[in-house]
Protein backbone atom coordinates (compact mmCIF):
# COMPACT_ATOMS: atom_id res chain seq x y z
CA UNK A 1 0.00 0.00 0.00
CA UNK A 2 0.51 3.85 -0.62
CA UNK A 3 3.02 5.20 2.31
CA UNK A 4 -0.05 7.68 3.12
CA UNK A 5 -2.94 5.20 3.40
CA UNK A 6 -5.73 4.73 6.01
CA UNK A 7 -4.98 3.81 9.42
CA UNK A 8 -7.48 0.79 9.67
CA UNK A 9 -5.49 -1.26 6.59
CA UNK A 10 -2.94 -2.07 9.05
CA UNK A 11 -5.40 -3.69 11.47
CA UNK A 12 -7.42 -4.93 9.03
CA UNK A 13 -4.79 -6.55 6.31
CA UNK A 14 -2.13 -6.69 9.19
CA UNK A 15 -3.25 -7.70 12.35
CA UNK A 16 -6.35 -9.04 11.20
CA UNK A 17 -5.72 -11.18 7.96
CA UNK A 18 -1.51 -11.38 8.79
CA UNK A 19 -0.58 -10.11 5.69
CA UNK A 20 2.62 -8.67 6.18
CA UNK A 21 2.24 -4.96 5.26
CA UNK A 22 4.62 -3.31 2.91
CA UNK A 23 4.43 0.97 1.98
CA UNK A 24 5.67 1.98 -0.77
CA UNK A 25 5.81 6.05 -1.59
CA UNK A 26 2.76 7.78 -2.86
CA UNK A 27 3.84 11.38 -4.88
CA UNK A 28 7.36 11.98 -6.77
CA UNK A 29 7.00 15.42 -7.90
CA UNK A 30 3.17 16.28 -7.28
CA UNK A 31 2.22 13.19 -8.97
CA UNK A 32 1.22 9.24 -8.16
CA UNK A 33 4.56 7.13 -7.90
CA UNK A 34 4.45 4.62 -10.30
CA UNK A 35 7.27 3.20 -10.21
CA UNK A 36 7.38 2.82 -6.93
CA UNK A 37 4.42 0.89 -6.97
CA UNK A 38 5.89 -1.46 -9.56
CA UNK A 39 8.97 -1.99 -7.65
CA UNK A 40 7.16 -2.73 -4.50
CA UNK A 41 5.22 -4.98 -6.81
CA UNK A 42 8.51 -6.75 -8.28
CA UNK A 43 10.12 -7.35 -4.96
CA UNK A 44 10.67 -10.71 -3.06
CA UNK A 45 7.85 -12.89 -2.73
CA UNK A 46 5.27 -14.31 -5.36
CA UNK A 47 1.63 -13.17 -3.66
CA UNK A 48 1.24 -9.44 -3.61
CA UNK A 49 -1.82 -7.36 -2.61
CA UNK A 50 -2.10 -4.01 -3.95
CA UNK A 51 -4.46 -1.35 -2.59
CA UNK A 52 -5.48 1.37 -4.52
CA UNK A 53 -7.78 4.08 -2.83
CA UNK A 54 -9.26 6.90 -4.94
CA UNK A 55 -9.88 8.90 -3.97
CA UNK A 56 -7.81 8.47 -1.14
CA UNK A 57 -7.49 8.65 2.57
CA UNK A 58 -6.24 10.57 3.75
CA UNK A 59 -4.40 12.78 1.10
CA UNK A 60 -7.77 13.23 -1.07
CA UNK A 61 -5.90 12.32 -4.48
CA UNK A 62 -7.16 10.44 -7.08
CA UNK A 63 -4.78 9.27 -10.20
CA UNK A 64 -5.30 11.33 -13.33
CA UNK A 65 -6.66 10.37 -16.57
CA UNK A 66 -2.56 9.97 -17.89
CA UNK A 67 -1.42 8.33 -14.40
CA UNK A 68 -4.26 5.16 -14.73
CA UNK A 69 -2.58 3.53 -17.42
CA UNK A 70 0.98 3.49 -16.36
CA UNK A 71 -0.79 1.89 -12.91
CA UNK A 72 -2.29 -0.54 -15.16
CA UNK A 73 0.73 -1.24 -17.18
CA UNK A 74 2.55 -1.97 -13.91
CA UNK A 75 0.21 -4.31 -12.71
CA UNK A 76 0.32 -6.18 -16.14
CA UNK A 77 4.08 -6.75 -16.44
CA UNK A 78 4.40 -7.57 -12.76
CA UNK A 79 1.44 -10.02 -13.55
CA UNK A 80 3.61 -11.20 -16.36
CA UNK A 81 6.64 -11.75 -14.53
CA UNK A 82 4.95 -14.14 -12.66
CA UNK A 83 3.58 -12.05 -9.45
CA UNK A 84 0.20 -13.25 -8.77
CA UNK A 85 -2.08 -10.43 -7.88
CA UNK A 86 -4.70 -8.88 -5.51
CA UNK A 87 -5.83 -5.57 -6.64
CA UNK A 88 -8.23 -4.07 -4.13
CA UNK A 89 -9.98 -1.05 -5.69
CA UNK A 90 -11.07 0.71 -2.09
CA UNK A 91 -13.69 3.04 -3.81
CA UNK A 92 -15.23 4.60 -0.35
CA UNK A 93 -14.87 7.97 -1.95
CA UNK A 94 -16.15 7.03 -5.37
CA UNK A 95 -17.58 9.96 -7.14
CA UNK A 96 -15.99 12.74 -5.50
CA UNK A 97 -13.73 14.44 -8.15
CA UNK A 98 -13.35 17.85 -8.31
CA UNK A 99 -10.82 18.62 -11.12
CA UNK A 100 -10.89 18.03 -14.84
CA UNK A 101 -8.23 15.14 -15.93
CA UNK A 102 -8.40 13.57 -12.95
CA UNK A 103 -9.89 9.81 -13.39
CA UNK A 104 -13.66 9.37 -12.65
CA UNK A 105 -14.30 5.87 -13.29
CA UNK A 106 -13.21 2.91 -10.97
CA UNK A 107 -10.01 0.89 -12.06
CA UNK A 108 -12.14 -1.96 -11.12
CA UNK A 109 -12.93 -2.64 -14.75
CA UNK A 110 -9.48 -2.07 -16.34
CA UNK A 111 -7.93 -4.74 -13.98
CA UNK A 112 -10.74 -7.17 -13.78
CA UNK A 113 -9.72 -9.36 -17.32
CA UNK A 114 -6.45 -7.87 -17.13
CA UNK A 115 -4.58 -11.18 -16.29
CA UNK A 116 -4.88 -14.89 -14.86
CA UNK A 117 -2.80 -13.48 -11.83
CA UNK A 118 -5.07 -10.56 -11.37
CA UNK A 119 -7.58 -10.95 -9.11
CA UNK A 120 -9.64 -7.26 -8.56
CA UNK A 121 -11.99 -6.83 -5.62
CA UNK A 122 -14.16 -3.37 -5.85
CA UNK A 123 -14.90 -2.03 -2.14
CA UNK A 124 -17.22 -0.34 -2.25
CA UNK A 125 -19.47 1.41 1.41
CA UNK A 126 -22.61 3.61 1.76
CA UNK A 127 -20.99 5.78 4.61
CA UNK A 128 -19.16 8.06 2.56
CA UNK A 129 -20.41 7.52 -0.93
CA UNK A 130 -24.20 8.08 0.22
CA UNK A 131 -23.44 9.87 2.85
CA UNK A 132 -24.92 7.56 5.76
CA UNK A 133 -22.35 6.88 8.74
CA UNK A 134 -23.68 4.25 10.80
CA UNK A 135 -25.84 2.31 8.17
CA UNK A 136 -22.61 -0.27 8.23
CA UNK A 137 -23.54 -0.92 4.47
CA UNK A 138 -20.58 -2.17 2.00
CA UNK A 139 -20.07 -4.01 -1.80
CA UNK A 140 -17.22 -6.30 -2.40
CA UNK A 141 -17.06 -7.41 -5.96
CA UNK A 142 -14.70 -9.82 -7.71
CA UNK A 143 -13.38 -10.53 -10.67
CA UNK A 144 -10.50 -12.54 -12.87
CA UNK A 145 -9.30 -13.37 -16.19
CA UNK A 146 -11.17 -16.98 -16.84
CA UNK A 147 -12.75 -17.29 -13.79
CA UNK A 148 -15.01 -20.64 -13.58
CA UNK A 149 -18.61 -21.06 -11.68
CA UNK A 150 -16.26 -23.04 -9.09
CA UNK A 151 -13.80 -20.67 -8.12
CA UNK A 152 -16.09 -17.79 -7.71
CA UNK A 153 -18.38 -20.43 -5.55
CA UNK A 154 -14.96 -20.93 -3.22
CA UNK A 155 -14.34 -17.10 -3.58
CA UNK A 156 -17.74 -16.06 -2.50
CA UNK A 157 -17.48 -18.97 0.83
CA UNK A 158 -14.07 -17.33 1.97
CA UNK A 159 -14.71 -13.78 1.64
CA UNK A 160 -18.76 -14.48 3.78
CA UNK A 161 -16.31 -16.13 5.89
CA UNK A 162 -13.96 -13.40 6.44
CA UNK A 163 -17.08 -10.54 6.88
CA UNK A 164 -18.24 -13.50 9.70
CA UNK A 165 -15.03 -13.38 11.51
CA UNK A 166 -14.50 -9.54 11.10
CA UNK A 167 -18.12 -7.81 11.81
CA UNK A 168 -20.37 -10.92 12.58
CA UNK A 169 -23.44 -9.68 10.15
CA UNK A 170 -24.14 -6.63 8.62
CA UNK A 171 -27.21 -4.46 9.83
CA UNK A 172 -30.26 -5.59 8.13
CA UNK A 173 -31.94 -2.36 8.77
CA UNK A 174 -29.28 -0.30 6.78
CA UNK A 175 -29.53 -2.51 3.95
CA UNK A 176 -32.86 -1.97 3.77
CA UNK A 177 -32.82 1.43 3.83
CA UNK A 178 -30.28 1.78 1.40
CA UNK A 179 -31.85 -0.38 -1.38
CA UNK A 180 -35.06 1.89 -0.74
CA UNK A 181 -32.80 5.16 -1.13
CA UNK A 182 -31.03 3.43 -4.04
CA UNK A 183 -34.67 2.84 -6.12
CA UNK A 184 -35.84 6.39 -4.84
CA UNK A 185 -36.85 8.97 -7.89
CA UNK A 186 -34.63 12.03 -5.15
CA UNK A 187 -31.85 9.69 -4.86
CA UNK A 188 -29.43 11.03 -8.04
CA UNK A 189 -31.13 15.15 -7.15
CA UNK A 190 -30.04 14.65 -2.84
CA UNK A 191 -26.46 12.84 -3.97
CA UNK A 192 -25.46 15.62 -6.40
CA UNK A 193 -26.65 18.37 -4.00
CA UNK A 194 -24.44 16.88 -1.09
CA UNK A 195 -20.94 16.86 -3.92
CA UNK A 196 -22.36 20.40 -4.61
CA UNK A 197 -21.81 21.31 -0.81
CA UNK A 198 -17.98 19.09 -0.92
CA UNK A 199 -17.56 20.73 -4.34
CA UNK A 200 -17.83 24.44 -3.30
CA UNK A 201 -15.63 23.63 -0.25
CA UNK A 202 -13.01 22.22 -2.46
CA UNK A 203 -13.30 25.30 -4.47
CA UNK A 204 -13.10 27.39 -0.96
CA UNK A 205 -9.80 26.20 -0.57
CA UNK A 206 -8.28 26.61 -3.76
CA UNK A 207 -9.30 30.41 -3.67
CA UNK A 208 -8.19 31.30 -0.06
CA UNK A 209 -4.68 29.05 -1.34
CA UNK A 210 -4.33 31.46 -4.10
CA UNK A 211 -4.85 34.60 -1.61
CA UNK A 212 -2.22 33.65 0.84
CA UNK A 213 1.02 32.74 -0.89
CA UNK A 214 2.50 32.87 2.34
CA UNK A 215 1.29 29.72 3.99
CA UNK A 216 3.50 28.29 1.65
CA UNK A 217 6.20 29.10 3.50
CA UNK A 218 4.51 27.61 6.37
CA UNK A 219 3.20 24.25 5.15
CA UNK A 220 2.95 22.45 2.05
CA UNK A 221 -0.50 21.36 0.60
CA UNK A 222 -0.32 17.57 -0.45
CA UNK A 223 -1.70 17.39 -4.06
CA UNK A 224 -5.18 16.73 -3.46
CA UNK A 225 -7.92 16.85 -6.04
CA UNK A 226 -10.84 14.71 -4.60
CA UNK A 227 -12.82 13.13 -1.67
CA UNK A 228 -13.48 14.11 1.73
CA UNK A 229 -9.62 15.36 3.02
CA UNK A 230 -6.67 17.34 2.28
CA UNK A 231 -3.13 17.11 4.05
CA UNK A 232 -0.70 19.71 5.10
CA UNK A 233 2.82 19.33 6.01
CA UNK A 234 4.37 21.73 8.67
CA UNK A 235 7.59 23.15 7.43
CA UNK A 236 11.00 23.05 10.12
CA UNK A 237 8.18 21.64 12.77
CA UNK A 238 6.61 18.35 13.21
CA UNK A 239 2.85 17.42 12.45
CA UNK A 240 2.32 16.09 15.63
CA UNK A 241 3.30 19.60 17.86
CA UNK A 242 0.83 21.34 15.33
CA UNK A 243 -1.87 19.59 16.11
CA UNK A 244 -1.34 19.72 19.80
CA UNK A 245 -1.27 23.63 19.12
CA UNK A 246 -4.28 23.48 17.48
CA UNK A 247 -6.04 22.47 19.97
CA UNK A 248 -4.91 23.54 22.90
CA UNK A 249 -4.81 27.27 21.52
CA UNK A 250 -7.00 27.24 18.58
CA UNK A 251 -10.22 24.76 19.53
CA UNK A 252 -9.67 23.42 16.63
CA UNK A 253 -9.48 19.61 16.38
CA UNK A 254 -7.19 17.66 13.68
CA UNK A 255 -5.44 14.34 12.86
CA UNK A 256 -1.89 13.36 12.02
CA UNK A 257 -1.69 10.66 10.13
CA UNK A 258 1.55 9.36 8.56
CA UNK A 259 3.34 12.40 9.75
CA UNK A 260 0.97 14.66 7.92
CA UNK A 261 -1.79 16.61 9.32
CA UNK A 262 -5.19 15.86 7.95
CA UNK A 263 -7.96 18.56 7.54
CA UNK A 264 -11.67 17.24 6.55
CA UNK A 265 -13.07 19.68 4.71
CA UNK A 266 -15.80 17.31 4.99
CA UNK A 267 -16.74 18.52 8.35
CA UNK A 268 -16.09 22.19 7.98
CA UNK A 269 -18.27 24.55 6.48
CA UNK A 270 -17.31 26.83 3.85
CA UNK A 271 -17.63 30.48 6.22
CA UNK A 272 -15.37 28.53 8.49
CA UNK A 273 -12.30 27.43 6.20
CA UNK A 274 -10.56 30.55 5.85
CA UNK A 275 -10.09 30.54 9.70
CA UNK A 276 -8.76 26.73 9.90
CA UNK A 277 -5.89 27.70 7.40
CA UNK A 278 -5.34 30.72 9.67
CA UNK A 279 -5.48 29.01 12.51
CA UNK A 280 -3.12 26.16 11.22
CA UNK A 281 -1.06 28.98 9.87
CA UNK A 282 -0.50 30.98 13.61
CA UNK A 283 -0.40 27.25 15.23
CA UNK A 284 3.24 26.84 12.71
CA UNK A 285 4.51 30.59 13.37
CA UNK A 286 3.58 30.29 17.00
CA UNK A 287 5.76 27.22 17.29
CA UNK A 288 8.80 28.77 15.54
CA UNK A 289 8.94 32.12 17.99
C1 LIG B 1 -10.31 4.61 2.69
C2 LIG B 1 -11.48 4.08 3.44
N1 LIG B 1 -11.93 2.85 3.15
C3 LIG B 1 -12.97 2.32 3.79
C4 LIG B 1 -13.60 2.99 4.79
C5 LIG B 1 -14.70 2.25 5.49
O1 LIG B 1 -15.85 2.88 5.63
P1 LIG B 1 -17.09 2.11 6.30
O2 LIG B 1 -16.56 1.06 7.21
O3 LIG B 1 -17.80 3.17 7.04
O4 LIG B 1 -17.87 1.56 5.16
C6 LIG B 1 -13.17 4.28 5.16
C7 LIG B 1 -13.79 5.02 6.27
O5 LIG B 1 -13.24 5.88 6.89
C8 LIG B 1 -12.08 4.83 4.46
O6 LIG B 1 -11.61 6.05 4.74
Amino acid sequence: MPDLFWDNYELIFGEAVGCKVAHFNTFKDGAFDCEAMKAALMAEGEKKVLILNFPNNPTGYTATDEEVPRIVEAVRSAAEAGKKIVVILDDAYFGLVYEEGVHRESLFSLFATLSKNVLAVKLDGATKEDYVWGLRVGFISFAFKGATEAQLKALEAKAAGNVRSGVSNISSIGQHLAVAAFGDPCYKVQKKAKFEVLYARYREIRRIFEEHPEYAELFEAMPFNSGYFMCVKPKGIDSESVRRRLIEAYSTGTIVLSGLIRLSFSTVPKAKLETLFANVANAIKDLRQ
